[in-house]
Order: C-alpha cells, then sequence, then structure tokens
C-alpha cells in the first residue's frame, strides 16, 4: 500500500518568534524547559508518523499532549513551525492561498468536536453541505446525503 499522508519531523511553538523555541527542542529541551525559558507553548515535538492508503489511522494521548493541534496543523488552522505534511507526495506547508482552499474543499474533511451542525438547516441539508461547497450539483448532492446517512442508519432523519 501506497502512503497517503507521511509527516516529517513536525514542530509547531504557538509563538512567531518560534526560532529560539525550535533550537532548545532540538538541542534536546522540552516542552517544560522550553516554557519556563521563554514563555512559549510548545504544542509538537518532532512528530513523524505515516498513513497508510485506505487504512485508520488513531491519535491516543493525554489531554494536552497535541492531538488537536497536530489534526489542525494537516489542514493548516494551525501554521506549523518547522517540518513536512506530505498529502499524496505534496508537501501541504508549501501551498498558497488557492492550493490550500482545493485541498480543504477536496482532499481533506475535519469534523469539528463543537459547531458541527447549522441549526438552521435540515438534517440531509447539514450532510450536503460539503457536496454544495464542491459544486457538486444539486441531484447528485442529495443523492449521495441520502446514501450515506442510509449507511449510518439515519436516513429516516434526513
Ligand atoms: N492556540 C493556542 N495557543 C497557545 N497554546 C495552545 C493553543 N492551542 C493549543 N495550545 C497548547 O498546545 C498544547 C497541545 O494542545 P492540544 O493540541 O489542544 O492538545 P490535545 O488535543 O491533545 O488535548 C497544550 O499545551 C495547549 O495548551
Ligand atoms: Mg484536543
Amino acid at each position: 500500500m501506497s502512503e497517503r499522508l507521511k509527516i516529517e519531523h513536525l514542530y509547531k511553538v504557538f509563538t512567531d518568534k518560534q526560532e529560539r523555541a525550535l533550537a532548545m527542542l532540538n538541542a534536546g529541551k522540552n516542552k517544560s524547559e522550553v516554557q519556563e525559558t521563554l514563555g512559549q507553548v510548545v504544542g509538537l515535538d518532532d512528530v513523524s508518523l505515516s498513513v497508510p492508503s485506505g487504512s485508520m489511522y488513531m491519535i491516543m494521548r493525554l489531554s494536552g499532549s497535541g492531538k488537536s493541534t497536530l489534526v489542525r496543523c494537516i489542514n493548516r488552522l494551525n501554521e506549523p513551525s518547522a517540518g513536512k505534511i506530505l498529502l499524496d507526495d505534496e508537501d501541504i506547508c508549501t501551498l498558497d492561498e488557492a492550493g490550500l482552499r482545493d485541498v480543504r474543499r477536496n482532499r481533506i474533511s475535519m469534523v469539528f468536536q463543537h459547531f458541527a451542525l447549522l441549526p438552521n438547516r435540515r438534517v440531509i441539508e447539514n450532510v450536503e453541505f460539503g457536496l454544495k461547497l464542491r459544486g457538486m450539483s444539486a441531484g447528485d448532492q442529495r443523492k449521495r446525503a441520502e446514501e450515506v446517512l442510509s449507511v449510518v442508519g439515519l436516513a429516516r432523519w434526513a
């Protein structure tokens, strides 16, 4: 199986002056030491992983360990401080605004823990919404939304 997603030496420090923090991490200092010395929060410290095509990959660790930060780097809701995120061998970190918009619209999806539903739309319209943004025709949207609702046993709530 080929690799769909590959992350190489990813770092995220929550500051716009990250050079000193990155230098400390590279010298082997940890998150607490960086926080004490510079007052900067380290979100990710040298994360590497790869996800083969067609597989499921779960990120599980203690609260505050950086799971959300990692996921938010993959779609660049968080701007990574250093490292590579290769989606089908293309580094997401180097995409311009248009490229990023295309990736977010067509190649990556994210379900947020909160604010996941649009309360002014029906269930089926919520399911259709992402497809609508992609420019799919109304008929195809409805067909696909009905299919996936029945897959998860929610067709009668549509
Ligand atoms: N926007 C932010 N600004 C500053 N620190 C942040 C921000 N988002 C997350 N952090 C910090 O980064 C670390 C990882 O947080 P997070 O990714 O939310 O962890 P998890 O999802 O595993 O609970 C924590 O120390 C958190 O306080
Ligand atoms: Mg989280």
